[in-house]
């Protein structure tokens, strides 16, 4: 253990800087609106087994390895670190740690572990964090900075740094060059420039030169992140109190960190496979007549849909956990009508509970009587006006509030009723200055891991929505433990991955806001939230009929496909505006049902690995270009995203444009979805007559022009691509009938070319127990043509095809004959592919064609 003190550590502000450190301990305020820099050299350290401690006078800084490429770095103004506790970050991750190497040179202090340096300026303070080729992935470009109550953190800014993450914000993908804040608002009708929005996510990505690193500020009081708007050469993050506690993971991909962050804060469970499937809402559908319309409309012009959704106005008085009996007369009833039809049914269940007593609402009763709801500083319960009028709240920061949450759902899960939407938990109050409720109001935190105390609103707000869907979440599990929950929520925090899947809330119905919605899905994506939609057609006002076509389109490949509308809007079902557009929007919903095999093995790798099943570009080709910059950000490629690794789908950045654009590829070997056919790549031209080897730089990068047209959307598929897909069916519930096709997109001979397929049932746990079927595929371009290895099944959920039909792409024009496990078959040739039909007896065959 090495030990250094300085002179100056000897006039120790111990006493004061100890008794700070206390009343800091939870954030509680000093009060002083003092600048204290107090972290501006060191003047005491010692290392540890996985880390380093720190002193600068009386505060203290603990920097410790969780893993060889995961830091945590946690600052106290005293000399007690804050209670070691989070609403975010699994316990099991934050107790890990690695061995480190402790170095001291010159005036630096710090350690290494196998992946990163950690360097401390003496006489600074300033952190560096390198790899271990010197690489700098983080510098502190000035001494923290403490202002009463607050923090912010500085850290130096590369020329060409870019920034993602932080969840729904609006705004351009890249962050860089904007400023924002965490404070989870209900934001009807937001628009490109509000902030804050709905999530708070204190996660971000940076990314320069192919290196990439991500930053989680583990505080959920209000927060900000500012990349470089108020200083050109740095970026900085703090926040109105609580902990500094912040964790640093190295990539150097950036799909390493998107996995780091699911290691720290948790992956999506794995969804039942009917979020996949086409959704269709409105705010809101009734009388119970209207609701079994909309399901036989969608049936009687056979456009694929899995769930239908019930609103406010379906509860009595907008009172959750009741139905309307009125409206609803036959509730059960209707409930086994649909799902006899094969819809699943997802009902709005909103966390204010209204004040309703002695009128047998058995929320507000139970609730009062089990002391449920947060309390007003004197003690009494906090009421606040949402839909249902004056409501009280769950304070669901106790564990025994989100037992009895659990038990609401009871007869609704009885029922039938498939999933649950939690909305307006930001929380959403009508009568109050801020929306929401006030600062003061107070939790009481009981919560294992947890010290048992009150908090205020003001510490509890941002991850108040995250804990109401963690309850239903849970609490679902309880009721049906066999059946994986559905749970959709609106504001969420770090971590709220692990409960419920997203939307971007009430967005409007414009050609901007389709834009908006894919970045805004994407950097969810990389903050955990892979399961994400937007409301497709735009909540507030009425769509053009073109626009409700084109986003239907966009959306079939994104995960979550739902179309939802406000209340005295036009209608925006599928059929809206008449039979032509009605056939395009179905073309694209049947085409999402056909990827259900490639949709469903992106949401198993989504629960596995925390990867997004919507990508930007640069997550799967960070090198695309020479200097690795993100190719996102150019205006080429701007208004594309990926679903998985092989598909590319490339609106024109302004969806309404009527001109011709160029799609950017990110590597030079793609097909055209649709059409099968190999999209042309130019002969490259050296740029000199030099006889080296054509230098990769001096190769411009692969576009096309493209003509847009309503009835059609450019979507690619990456050479080395083996796509499953399947016939076309009504809804997930039913089985396909007919072989699984596997489209093979040859490469170059001796490139990768690999496909992979995830199956269950679609609905239970019975997956972790090895009733799933996984099945790998992996393809070689031979001398003569294209061998098909198709994997022996794994797991022992039995497939529903009997036979596979693969289809090859990209082959020369000729004359082909195939074999299947050595045996002439025949083959059938068309245009673009050659397809050929083989039985499938699991246990894995090859198919050549030659
Ligand atoms: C606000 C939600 O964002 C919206 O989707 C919903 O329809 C309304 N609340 C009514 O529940």
């Amino acid at each position: 253990m090495q030990r250094f003190r300085s002179q100056t550590a000897a006039l120790s502000t111990a006493f004061l800087l100890l008794s700070l450190g206390t009343a800091l301990a939870h954030g509680q305020s000093t009060r002083g609106g003092d600048d204290l820099r107090l972290l501006d050299h060191v003047t005491e350290y010692h290392s540890l087994p996985d880390g380093i401690d720190l002193r600068s006078g009386g505060a203290r800084e603990q920097i410790t390895a969780l893993r060889d490429d995961v830091l945590r770095i946690r600052i106290t103004r005293g000399s007690s670190l804050p209670e070691d506790a989070s609403w975010a970050v699994l316990p099991e991750s934050r107790r890990s740690s690695v061995k480190v190497t402790p170095e001291s040179t010159g005036d630096r202090v710090g350690f290494h572990t196998d992946a990163l340096r950690v360097e401390i300026d003496k006489n600074t303070m300033a952190l560096t964090v390198s790899d271990l080729e010197a690489h700098v992935i983080q510098k502190d470009s000035k001494p923290a900075r403490f202002e009463g109550d607050t923090f912010r953190l500085y850290k130096a800014m590369g020329h060409d740094e870019h920034f993602f993450g932080l969840g729904d914000k609006t705004g351009p993908l890249d962050r860089r060059n904007e400023a924002f804040t965490l404070w989870n608002t209900d934001a009807y009708r937001f628009q490109e420039s509000t902030d804050p929005i709905y999530k708070a996510i204190p996660f971000f990505m940076t990314y320069d030169g192919g290196r990439a690193a991500g930053v989680l500020l583990d505080n959920t009081w209000r927060s900000s992140f500012d990349f470089g708007k108020a200083s050109a050469d740095m970026y900085s993050f703090g926040a109105a109190n609580g902990p500094v506690d912040y964790y640093v993971m190295y990539g150097p991909s950036p799909k390493q960190v998107v996995e780091s962050y699911a290691w720290l804060t948790g992956k999506p469970p794995l969804p039942p496979m009917w979020m996949l499937g086409f959704q269709q809402s409105r705010y809101t559908y009734v009388p119970q007549s209207r609701v079994l319309e909309i399901a036989d409309h969608l049936r009687a012009d056979h456009i694929p849909a899995d769930a239908l959704y019930l609103d406010i106005d379906f509860q009595d008085r907008n009172r959750p956990f009741t139905v309307d009996t009125k409206l609803f007369p036959d509730f059960t009833g209707m409930i086994d009508k649909l799902k006899a039809e094969n819809f699943h049914v997802v009902a709005i269940t909103d966390l204010h509970i209204a004040n309703a007593p002695h009128q047998d609402y058995a929320p507000y009763d139970s609730g009062i009587a089990g002391d449920q709801f947060v309390k007003n500083p004197d003690g009494s319960v906090f009421t606040g006006i949402v839909w249902p009028g004056p409501s009280v709240f769950p304070d669901f920061t106790q564990q025994q509030t989100r037992a009895w949450w659990s038990t609401l759902y009871k007869e609704f899960v009885h029922d039938g009723v498939a999933g649950f939407w939690n909305d307006m938990n930001e929380p959403s109050v009508f009568n109050t200055p801020s929306k929401t409720m006030p600062e003061d109001v107070v939790h009481r935190i009981d919560e294992p891991g947890f010290a048992k105390r009150t908090a205020t609103h003001a510490e509890i707000h941002n991850m108040y929505g995250m804990e109401n869907s963690r309850a239903t979440f849970e609490g679902l599990l309880k009721l049906d433990p066999n059946t994986r929950p559905f749970v959709l929520t609106r504001a969420s925090y770090a971590g709220g991955q692990r409960y419920a899947a997203t939307w971007t809330g009430d967005n409007s119905a414009s050609w901007n806001h389709l834009r908006m919605t894919t970045p805004m899905i994407e950097n969810l994506g990389l903050s955990g939230f892979s399961f994400s939609g937007a409301d497709v057609g735009g909540f507030a006002g009425s769509p053009q009929m073109d626009l409700l076509t084109k986003w239907l389109e966009i959306a079939a490949f994104q995960p979550i496909d739902r179309d939802h509308s406000e209340k005295g809007t036009a209608d925006q079902e599928p059929w809206a505006g008449g039979s032509e557009q009605e056939t395009i929007r179905k073309r694209f919903i049947e085409e999402r049902y056909h990827l259900l095999p490639y949709l469903y093995t992106l949401a198993d790798e989504t629960s596995r690995t925390g990867l997004p099943m919507v990508r930007p570009l640069f997550l799967e080709f960070p090198h695309a270009f020479p200097d690795s910059h993100p190719m996102d950000v150019d205006p080429a490629a701007a208004g594309e995203f990926l679903l998985g690794g092989d598909l590319l789908i490339a609106p024109p950045h302004y969806p309404d444009e009527l001109d011709s654009y160029s799609v950017e590829f990110p590597s030079r070997d793609w097909y055209d979805y649709w059409t099968g056919e190999k999209i042309p790549v130019p002969v490259a031209v050296a740029s000199t007559n030099s006889p080296q080897p054509v230098d990769p730089n001096t190769i411009a990068p692969l576009t096309i022009q493209v003509k847009p047209e309503l009835a059609s959307l450019p979507v690619y598929v990456r050479a080395g691509a083996i796509l499953p897909m399947q016939p076309l069916v009504q809804s997930t519930n039913e089985t396909p009938k007919g072989p699984l096709t596997l489209r093979v997109y040859a490469g170059e001979a001796g490139s990768p070319c690999s496909g992979e397929l995830y199956l269950d049932d679609g609905k239970s746990f019975a997956y972790q127990h090895g009733e799933y079927l996984r099945m790998k595929f992996s393809c070689e371009v031979t001398a003569d043509g294209l061998r098909l290895h198709i994997g022996a099944h794994e797991g022992s959920y039995p497939a529903w095809w009997k036979e596979i039909r693969a289809e090859f792409y990209g082959l020369q024009p000729k004359q082909y004959r195939a074999a299947v496990k050595g045996r002439e078959v025949t083959a059938e040739q068309s245009a673009a592919h050659i397809s050929v039909e083989a039985a499938d007896d699991a246990k894995g065959l090859d198919i050549e064609v030659k």
